[in-house]
C-alpha cells in the first residue's frame, strides 16, 4: 500500500517532528566532558583577528541609523521622565518559558545573590515588556513576535532587558560558582563599603562581557570540529550592565533588527520553522552579531591613537587583514588581538571615546571568569580560582537531542 514516495513523506514528517516538537533534553547536573583534557587541535601559523559578517556586506545603513536614533530619543525621554541617573539597580534577569522550566541551577543563582532583585522573564512577561514598556519602538515587538524559534527570541530579549533596565543576565543553566558581588573580577563594581569609595570611583562603563572562544590560530578543520563560524567571540549567556542604555547594547539591538529584516527579505515564502540554520542564528541574534557590534562600536568611537587600536594594528603587521585589497590603505580599527589570551580584565572607560561618539565604556573579563570548563581557548576548569559562574550546559540548542542520544 505504501508507495516509496509515501514512505519518504512519512519519514520526512517524522524527522521534522523530531526536530521541532521534542521537548528540550533533560538538563545535566554535571558537565562530565568539560574538565577532560582538550582534543588534538590543528593550528595555523597566522592568526585571524577580524571577521566580517555576511550581513555587513550590504547593510541598510539608513534603516539602522533611523532605528538607532529612535532608540536614543527613547532613552532620553525615559531618563528625563524619571529624573534618574542611568546607574542600574541590582537586578538579575533570567529567561524561561515559565516557572516550571527553571532548574536547580537557576534557584541556586537566585539564592546565592539574594540581595539582588530577581526576575524570571517568562514568555508572558516578555510579550508584555516588548508591547508595553517598549511601545515607543514598535519594531521590537513586531520582530520579537515574528521569530519562529525560542533561541532567537531569547537572544533579542536579553539585549533589550539589559539595555532598558541594566543589571545582570544569566541563562538558566548557569551555576553560581561565586556570588556576583564576591566575584573577584567584578570587585571594582562592588567596592567594600568600609572603604570610602563613592560612586565616582566606580568604573565608568555600561557593559561587562566575558570571552567564549579565543582560538584565533584555529585551522578550518579545528573550527569545523567545534561547529564554529568564528575563531573568537564574546559570551552572551552571561552579561552585566552596570548602567542602563548601554550604547553597545543599543548597537547590538539595531543590528539584530536590521539583520532579521535583511534575512527575512531574502527568504520570503519559505516555511518559517525551516528557516534560520545555526550559522544564520549566530549572525542574526547570537554571539557573532553581539561580538561584531561591540568591536565595531569600539572602532568607530575610540581615537586612532587609542592603545586598543594600536595593539590591533601592530598585531596585523604580518597578517595584513586590515589592508584594503583595493586601495592598499590601512584601516585602523579594533580587532580581537587586544583580547587574545587576556589574563586580567580590560576596561575602556566611557570618557576614552572621542567626543560625540559615546560607547558607554566596556570591561572584558578573561575567559576563566565566565567561560571556564571548556576544552579550548585555554579556559580553566570549573574550579579555576577566577571562575565566577559555570556554564554547565554540556549541550545546547545546537546539539540538543543528538548529543543526548549519541553522546
Ligand atoms: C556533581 O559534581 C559534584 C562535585 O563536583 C558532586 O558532589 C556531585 O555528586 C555530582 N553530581 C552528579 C549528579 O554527578
Ligand atoms: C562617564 O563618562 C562620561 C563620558 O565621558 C561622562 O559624561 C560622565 O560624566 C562620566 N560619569 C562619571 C560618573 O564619571
Ligand atoms: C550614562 O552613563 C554613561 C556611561 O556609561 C555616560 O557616558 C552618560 O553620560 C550617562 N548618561 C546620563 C544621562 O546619565
Amino acid at each position: 500500500m505504501f508507495t516509496g514516495r509515501g514512505v519518504c513523506i512519512i519519514f520526512i514528517t517524522f524527522i521534522w517532528f523530531l526536530f521541532y516538537h521534542l521537548p528540550a533534553p533533560p538538563s545535566t547536573q554535571n558537565n562530565t566532558r568539560a574538565d577532560r583534557p582538550p582534543p588534538k587541535h590543528q593550528v595555523e601559523d597566522t592568526a585571524r583577528f577580524i571577521y566580517r559578517s555576511p550581513f555587513r556586506n550590504n547593510p541598510d545603513i539608513q534603516y539602522e541609523k533611523q532605528l538607532s536614533n529612535a532608540l536614543e530619543e527613547f532613552e532620553k525621554a525615559v531618563l528625563s521622565q524619571s529624573q534618574e541617573s542611568n546607574i542600574s539597580g541590582d537586578r538579575i534577569w533570567q529567561i524561561a518559558k515559565d516557572e516550571e522550566h527553571r532548574g536547580d541551577d537557576s534557584r541556586e543563582f537566585e539564592q546565592k545573590n539574594n540581595e539582588w532583585e530577581y526576575t524570571l522573564v517568562t514568555d508572558k512577561k516578555a510579550i508584555e515588556f516588548v508591547t508595553n514598556e517598549l511601545s515607543a519602538i514598535p519594531e521590537i515587538a513586531i520582530v520579537y513576535k515574528s521569530y519562529p524559534h525560542n533561541v532567537l527570541r531569547a537572544d533579542l530579549l536579553r539585549y533589550i532587558l539589559l539595555w532598558y533596565y541594566g543589571g545582570f543576565y544569566a541563562d538558566i543553566d548557569i551555576f553560581p560558582a561565586q556570588s556576583i558581588k564576591t566575584c573577584a573580577a567584578l570587585e571594582p563594581f562592588f567596592p567594600p563599603t568600609t572603604n570610602k569609595h563613592t560612586k565616582s570611583t566606580l568604573p565608568n562603563v555600561s557593559l561587562v562581557v566575558g570571552i567564549e572562544v579565543d582560538e584565533p590560530y584555529a585551522s578550518s578543520q579545528f573550527m569545523r570540529d567545534w561547529h564554529w563560524t568564528r575563531s573568537y567571540g564574546l559570551i552572551q549567556y552571561t552579561m552585566y550592565a552596570p548602567r542602563r542604555f548601554s550604547p553597545l547594547l543599543r548597537e547590538t539591538i539595531v543590528r539584530v533588527l536590521a539583520h532579521t529584516r535583511q534575512y527575512n527579505n531574502g527568504h520570503i515564502g519559505l516555511f518559517p520553522s525551516l528557516m534560520y540554520d545555526e550559522k544564520t542564528i549566530l549572525g542574526v541574534t547570537g554571539p557573532d552579531v553581539f561580538t561584531d557590534a561591540i568591536l565595531d562600536t569600539l572602532s568607530s568611537s575610540l581615537p586612532s591613537t587609542h592603545p586598543l587600536i594600536q595593539q590591533s594594528v601592530d598585531a596585523d603587521a604580518d597578517i595584513s587583514d586590515l589592508i584594503s585589497p583595493v586601495t592598499a590603505e590601512l584601516h585602523k580599527r579594533v580587532t580581537w588581538a587586544p583580547f587574545h589570551r587576556l589574563s586580567d580584565p580590560v576596561c575602556i572607560q566611557a570618557g576614552e571615546a572621542i567626543p560625540d561618539e559615546s560607547m558607554g565604556g566596556l570591561c572584558v573579563l578573561p575567559i576563566s571568569v565566565w567561560g571556564n570548563g571548556q576544552r579550548h581557548s585555554q579556559a580553566g576548569g570549573f574550579n579555576h580560582p577566577n571562575a565566577c559562574v559555570n556554564h554547565r550546559f554540556g549541550r545546547t540548542w545546537k546539539k540538543g537531542w543528538w548529543e543526548y542520544i549519541f553522546g
